[in-house]
């Protein structure tokens, strides 16, 4: 690998996410898979990217789209073996890409072995490893508190005695086919342990932490106050487990990184994940939240460095992933933040204006100090599908929000690779099935090979981009310089001697003084950066900013 020997590449490298239901289908079912992500690997690697991160790839009954997993150990036959995952890992490693698995200890699937177990028998020892609990009431037919699931609706569900009678309640934080794990337990924490040197055995480079600010619950179950400590997100305990997570990676060669999905509105709180004996990173969802005006992001990027130093973790960048609204949608929208309470579909949406700003917005993201995150199709400039017919959809958020909150298939439609029509290469020639979620037929525009080549392309931008951050000393790891700029500009150098100026004004700005120009995100307006433009030049070696 070209970094083999860097064991802190993961503070400074490009990760992209595979969401492998959706990234490329090499049986010709209709769903990604394996055989189709080792086919592309040239794409990836030829892309830049330092390091995959694969979404759920175990067995599952895909309640969540893999996200419920029945066994950490293998491979779902739909995405192929565990001997190919091996191969998978072996091919990336040669190809210079690291590999990130993604780790569910929150939850298990309902078609877990201990939780069959738990079900079948309220005397079983597993019940234990998860939280059961009589309800409230007379007749216990109250659920035992009144938690609201991040996926809708409550977060218990009634289990039935073997005699036929109503039973005690089970946690489940999200849907009810992904019951919650009672991290109290040793036999949780060490069944844990062992799958994550189950994976790193097998030469994974990191492990993705799925909902890791919410293992640890407090046993006296309170109901959740405004004020008072919550009783599932962030509590104290769960920083245990990372620590002796970081003693078990800190112990296999090469650097091998733990990064925490970890939603928090607090700084302070989400960077205590970061301590030095905890976990290396965790995703900036802030960054990704965040509206696209020049303040609003400057403050978002000081205040992430401002968290991060005084932990010493470097910060992450990231502005889309398989749970959220693609990007290019949400800045062409008068409102481009994000977040999961405000999530809509069929509002005006300028996709023009979207994918200008977010070629900006690549060239913004791949400037900042830390590593950042590109999630599948962002490259290809890909929108959120709103137009699913509703019986196609398969999100939990959609099908348990009764239709109200659009959900996440819109940004895990499948990629277009290749061709004027769907599948778009998606799936082989003579595939038995369609693509799982139907593409737009306007995406032949935004193919991989329709993109290829063709300079003025999202697909050529990030490849540019990802191949300068290589190649440039001043990006990565470090500090930056915010530079003065007219209101609505953000002007920024790296060391040594690059400057980054993004223009979130409404009309045309002087380039700075500058050696040379190494990017830009559109054309320029003779030596003026139009609106909603970026670029990356050369500083001068006198200029005092
Ligand atoms: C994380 C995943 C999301 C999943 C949820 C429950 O937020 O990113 O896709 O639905 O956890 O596992």
């Amino acid at each position: 690998m070209s970094t083999a020997d860097d064991s802190r590449w993961w503070r400074s490298a490009v990760i992209y996410q595979i969401y492998p239901r959706s990234f490329a289908d090499g049986d010709g079912d209709g769903i990604g898979d394996l055989a189709g992500i080792r086919e592309r690997l040239a794409y990836l690697s030829g892309l830049g990217v330092d390091a995959l991160w694969l979404s759920p790839w175990y067995p599952s009954p895909m309640a969540d789209a893999g996200y419920d997993v029945a066994d950490h150990r293998d491979i779902d036959p739909v995405f192929g073996t565990l001997a190919e995952a091996e191969q998978l890992i072996a091919e990336a490693h040669r190809q210079g890409l690291r590999i990130i698995v993604d780790l569910v200890p929150n939850h298990c699937s309902d078609a877990h072995p201990w939780f069959q177990a738990a079900l079948a028998d309220p005397d079983a020892p597993e019940r234990e490893l998860f939280w059961f609990h009589p309800g409230r009431g007379p007749d216990g037919g109250r659920q035992p508190t009144d938690w609201v699931s991040p996926f809708g609706g409550g977060t218990w569900t009634r289990t039935t005695n073997p005699d036929g009678t109503p039973g005690d309640w089970y946690l489940h934080l999200f849907a009810p086919q992904q019951p919650d794990f009672n991290w109290d337990h040793p036999r949780v924490r060490a069944e844990f342990e062992e799958i994550i040197r189950f994976w790193l055995d097998r030469g994974v480079d990191g492990i993705r932490i799925d909902s890791a600010a919410m293992l640890a619950k407090d046993p006296t179950l309170p109901e959740v106050t405004p004020d008072g400590p919550h009783p599932f997100v962030d509590v104290d305990a769960v920083h245990g487990i990372y620590r002796s997570w970081r003693r078990i990676a800190d112990g296999y060669p090469g650097g091998r990184a733990l990064i925490g999905e970890v939603w928090l509105p607090d700084r302070q709180r989400f960077a205590n994940y970061l301590r030095p004996d905890e976990l290396h990173t965790a995703f900036n969802f802030d960054f990704l939240g965040c509206a696209w005006t020049a303040p609003a992001l400057r403050a978002c990027v000081d205040a992430t460095l401002a968290a991060h130093a005084p932990v010493g973790a470097p910060a992450t960048w990231v502005l889309s992933n398989h749970d959220v609204t693609r990007h290019v949608t949400r800045y062409g929208r008068a409102d481009t933040t994000f977040s999961f309470a405000a999530r809509r579909e069929g509002i005006p949406t300028d996709l023009e204006l979207g994918t200008r700003r977010a070629r900006a917005a690549v060239l913004l993201s791949l400037v900042l100090p830390g590593a950042a995150y590109v999630y599948q199709g962002e490259e290809l400039g890909l929108w959120e599908v709103e137009d699913i017919p509703h019986e196609l959809r398969q999100d939990p958020m959609f099908l348990r929000s009764g239709g109200v909150d659009p959900g996440r298939d819109g940004c895990r439609v499948p990629l277009p690779w290749s061709g004027d029509a769907p599948p778009f290469g998606f799936s082989p020639e003579g595939a038995t099935a369609p693509p799982w979620l139907p593409q737009p037929a306007d995406w032949k525009d935004r193919t991989a090979r329709a993109q290829a080549g063709d300079p003025h392309s999202m697909l050529e931008l990030y490849r540019t981009a990802i191949a300068l951050r290589r190649a440039e000393a001043a990006l990565g790891d470090g500090d930056l310089t915010w530079l003065p700029a007219p209101e609505g500009v953000l002007a920024l150098r790296r060391d040594p001697g690059l400057t980054c100026l993004v223009n979130l004004s409404g009309t045309a700005v002087p380039l700075p003084p500058h050696a040379g120009l190494l990017l830009a995100s559109g054309p320029l307006d003779d030596d003026r950066l139009p609106p909603d433009t970026a670029v990356w030049v050369r500083s001068t070696p006198d200029d005092p900013r």
